[in-house]
């Protein structure tokens, strides 16, 4: 029997860590426990929200007591921690809230925890989801590994970092028995369409322009969002305390080539001449202190815990067009209001 709280698990990747373990896990007791932020939707879970195995509490990571209170409350034993500030182009206009969710929130989450837990630590984890962009940007050939030096470059990824240093700090300083994984560029169903894909599946469908920044030259390296709900999983079940696994899809892209891959299913699915929307593309200005290269070294995580992604990129890219080919209703929801004028702010002076 495990209790286990899952913070931003109303955000994309979160959603998908929850209904992953209450399906492949029945006896245990999950809590959300998530702010609702803009990237955060009760309707990302409406298809599990009735399970009497899970709950939400509509709380900030930063409000102390606030955490405390759920811990207590559910007898929390484990947490994997993925509430975070998450959108690079956000942080370059707003570095203040990355620093209170992603480093304040990250090091209340760890005393909320360590206070609750103090008598018998070892019998817990604390497991914190990272990135890939802690470890700076790559040139044309070499992989991150897990003994990369972090580099973070944006204000994403320092505060990202800054809370990877905190949870190891709490590792030695206190004996927090935390683990550790640091993953490449996730896709899938319920990602916010402020990231490549989505954004780019909804303007394709609606004709509107596609925003490449720079030279479109830049590359990352592509996980469908199941598989790393599967490596979570492996790390939270099978991983060493105290160590870290990167995790990625032995997947890189140009920027430029993903879109054309992009363009042509979609052009196939809407039932387009092939190559029709290639007239979307459009070159705007560059993402300021853009990384070049992003590349995951996974082998740790494939020889240690015998994880490996489950669908090729073509068929990951598929089912997530597909599925938002079949959800226009949750892309309606998401992109009115607020993320109109996000939208104007970011792409119509660009
Ligand atoms: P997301 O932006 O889709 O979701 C974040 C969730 O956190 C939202 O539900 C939001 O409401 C919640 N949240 C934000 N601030 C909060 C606060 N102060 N208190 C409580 N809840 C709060 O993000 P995502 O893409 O699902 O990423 C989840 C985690 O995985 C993050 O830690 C991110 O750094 C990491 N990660 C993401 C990717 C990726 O490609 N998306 C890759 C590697 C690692
Ligand atoms: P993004 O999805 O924001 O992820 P990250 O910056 O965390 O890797 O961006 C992926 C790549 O796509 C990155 O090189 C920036 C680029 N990009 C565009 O060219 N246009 C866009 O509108 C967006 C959102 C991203």
């Amino acid at each position: 029997m495990q209790n286990i709280l899952i913070t931003g698990a109303s955000g994309f990747i979160g959603s998908h860590v929850v209904r992953h373990f209450l399906s492949k896990y029945p006896d245990y007791t999950l809590v959300n426990l998530d702010k609702l932020t803009y990237a955060g939707n009760l309707e990302n879970l409406r298809d599990i929200d009735q399970n009497e195995k899970y709950h939400f509490e509509k709380v900030d990571i930063c409000d102390f007591d606030a955490v405390q209170k759920v811990i207590q409350k559910y007898e929390i034993d484990s947490i994997i921690h993925l509430a975070a500030e998450s959108h690079v182009d956000r942080s370059i206009s707003n570095p203040t809230e990355f620093v209170l969710t992603n480093v304040l929130g990250t090091v209340n989450l760890l005393n909320a925890a360590k206070d609750y837990w103090k008598d018998d630590l070892d019998n817990h984890i604390f497991y914190h989801v990272s990135t890939d962009e802690v470890y700076g940007t790559l040139g044309a050939t070499g992989l991150f590994t897990e003994d990369t030096p972090y580099d973070p470059r944006s204000p994403y990824s320092a505060s990202k970092a800054s809370s990877d240093h905190f949870v190891r700090a709490y590792l030695h300083t206190y004996g927090m028995p935390v683990k550790l994984s640091n993953c490449s560029n996730n896709y899938g169903s319920h990602q916010f369409p402020e990231k490549l894909i989505p954004l780019f599946i909804n303007n394709i469908k609606n004709k509107k322009s596609l925003p490449v920044y720079g030279d479109g030259k830049y590359t990352r390296d592509w996980l469908w969002v199941v598989d790393h709900a599967r490596a979570i999983d492996d790390v939270f079940h099978k991983g060493k305390v105290g160590e870290t696994y990167n995790i990625g899809g032995f997947n890189e892209w140009q920027n430029m080539d993903l879109i054309h891959v992009l363009i042509e299913q979609m052009d196939a699915k809407l039932g387009n001449a092939p190559g029709t929307s290639k007239e979307l593309i459009t070159y705007v200005k560059d993402r300021p202190g853009h990384d070049k290269r992003y590349a995951i070294d996974a082998s740790k995580i494939e020889k240690e815990l015998g994880w490996r992604p489950s669908v090729t990129f073509e068929e990951g890219l598929s089912k997530t067009i597909d599925w938002y080919l079949a959800n226009e209703e949750w892309m309606e929801n998401v992109t009115s209001g607020h993320y109109r004028k996000y939208y104007e702010s970011m792409y119509v002076h660009r």
